[in-house]
């Protein structure tokens, strides 16, 4: 395993800026022949990143599967461009952790509980319930995060700055602090904030553990001002800390960290020109043949229990039996590529999905018309594609950080589309004039926007799906990476 030790140390290393997130930039498969085939990931973190022009700069990341494992152990220190990989600009670190103690930290408490309470997902007359098992679980997160912070204190120049990502790793920023008190740190949370008596939930000392880990920053970053409010409330509640409300600061034991907002937005540049490539225009022909001159409601997400999936599938059902008029007039296509296949939760939520799918389908299907198209495998140039043909986009999470689908799909629609959007996702505080609000939990009140959505006139849609997606890009990732940068 990587460096568990945080001690305070004179030891520096010469990065000035570091990027520390549970998954990294690229990941790793093996080929038949046991070569390593190395995939570059997306995403505003990879984007934001391309910002910074410092070959000094350093991301450190986890190993996430064996394959990754063996690259950073053949690659020195777990530096994967020294040992010849295209990692994409900068220096990553990639941290070879021991199995157990990632499927713990990782599955067990940053997927399993910490995800579940930002998102409000027990249910809860019989979960959760913190025993021996959670407690094992707990040192390994620790751990996890004392790996983080021993390799970020190793890398990091004199007064660098260290923007340490996520859930995963809200105990880094004070274990770091303590072993490296020049450095400027930041912490980001792409996830909500749940409220305080949802939070008050964890045992006291996990609770307060995560609260003071952040505090451990300079400045704790969220995407909307709910989320900063949230976390701020939870600091109050839980440890007593003075919050200014104006200033948008928590002071505990003598500190003070700043909340920043900020509110990551769709790469227009890179999504305007991804969706015009040849492999996009391929699928949206066979999607196009698919659904012929029907309507079409479309939704992309990760099978994600907070995506709000089933209810999504629900609404449709409800449509389709209330409107008998949208029979073999409008088509559902929904993505749900896989996501965290190793919890039970998140497969028993794919097989439901499918249940569900197969239900509507028995129910309304005719010999010349398919009412729903459903497919859970990855497939991101299909995804693109379904953006394009979209009349109607889906977008009803429980509960959503931002949700950057609801951003894409104006950016990248061909000739307009309705959003109905949640008015649980972060990306409502900004989109919500031009969209269609729906209460996640309602069904009914789903299915009314659905049809509305449909019914919408091409102008009317036009117009939605042009300051749709003016706010959608207000805040390109590389914007939203400077500026938090700059604030610290
Ligand atoms: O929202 C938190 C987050 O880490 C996102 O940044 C990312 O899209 C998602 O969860 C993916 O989770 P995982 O790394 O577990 O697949």
């Amino acid at each position: 395993m990587g460096d568990l030790t945080t001690n305070r140390s004179s030891v520096t290393g010469t990065a000035p800026v570091l990027v520390a997130s549970n998954r990294g930039p690229v990941s790793f498969s093996t080929a038949d022949d046991g070569t390593l085939i190395l995939r570059r990931g997306g995403g505003g973190l990879v984007s934001g990143l391309s910002a910074i022009d410092d070959p000094n700069a350093v991301w450190v990341c986890a190993a996430l599967n064996d394959s990754d494992r063996r690259a950073a152990a053949e690659a020195p220190d777990g530096r994967l461009d020294l040992a010849g990989h295209d990692v994409g600009g900068q220096a990553v670190r990639m941290l070879d952790i021991d199995p157990q103690t990632f499927a713990r930290a990782y599955n067990g408490v940053a997927n399993s509980t910490l995800w579940f309470v930002h998102h409000l997902l027990y249910a809860t007359p019989t979960a959760p319930s913190f025993d021996a098992g959670f407690r094992t679980e707990w040192a390994a997160y620790r751990a996890y995060n004392e790996a983080f912070a021993g390799a970020l204190a190793r890398e990091a120049a004199p007064n660098a700055a260290v923007l340490v990502q996520d859930y995963h790793l809200s105990l880094a920023p004070a274990l770091l602090r303590e072993a490296r008190p020049d450095l400027r740190i930041g912490h980001f949370s792409h996830t909500p904030w749940a409220p305080p008596e949802y939070y008050r939930m964890l045992p006291d000392d996990v609770a307060r553990a995560v609260l003071t880990g952040i505090l451990g920053a300079d400045r704790a970053g969220f995407l909307t001002e709910r989320w900063a409010r949230a976390f701020a409330a939870c600091c109050a509640d839980l440890l007593g800390a003075t919050v200014d409300h104006d200033a948008l600061t928590v002071t505990f034991e003598g500190r003070t960290t700043s909340l920043g907002v900020h509110a990551l937005g769709a790469d227009a540049d890179f999504l305007r020109e991804r969706s015009h490539r040849p492999d996009v225009d391929e699928r949206l022909a066979a999607l196009r043949a698919a659904v012929g001159d029907r309507r079409t409601i479309v939704r992309v997400d990760r099978t994600e229990l907070s995506k709000n999936i089933v209810r999504g599938l629900q609404a449709y059902r409800h449509l389709l039996r209330t409107r008998p008029e949208w029979h073999d007039r409008v088509v559902h296509i929904a993505f749900a590529y896989p996501s965290r296949t190793d919890l039970a939760e998140y497969r028993q939520y794919t097989a439901a999905v499918q249940d569900l799918a197969a239900a509507i389908d028995a129910e309304f299907a005719t010999p010349g018309w398919q009412p729903l198209i459903l497919h859970v495998d990855d497939d991101f140039p299909r995804s693109l594609a379904a953006y394009r043909l979209a009349d109607v986009a889906l977008v009803n999470p429980i509960r959503d950080g931002m949700n950057l689908v609801a951003k894409e799909v104006p950016v990248v629609s061909d000739h307009g589309c309705a959003l109905v959007l949640s008015r649980e996702a972060g990306a409502h505080a900004e989109l919500k004039d031009a969209a269609l609000t729906v209460n996640p939990y309602d069904v009914i009140a789903t299915a009314d926007a659905l049809h509305t959505g449909l019914t919408m006139s091409r102008e009317e849609r036009a117009d939605r799906t042009e300051r749709l997606a003016a706010a959608a890009t207000a805040l390109p990732p590389q914007q939203w990476f400077l500026d938090q940068l700059n604030a610290l």
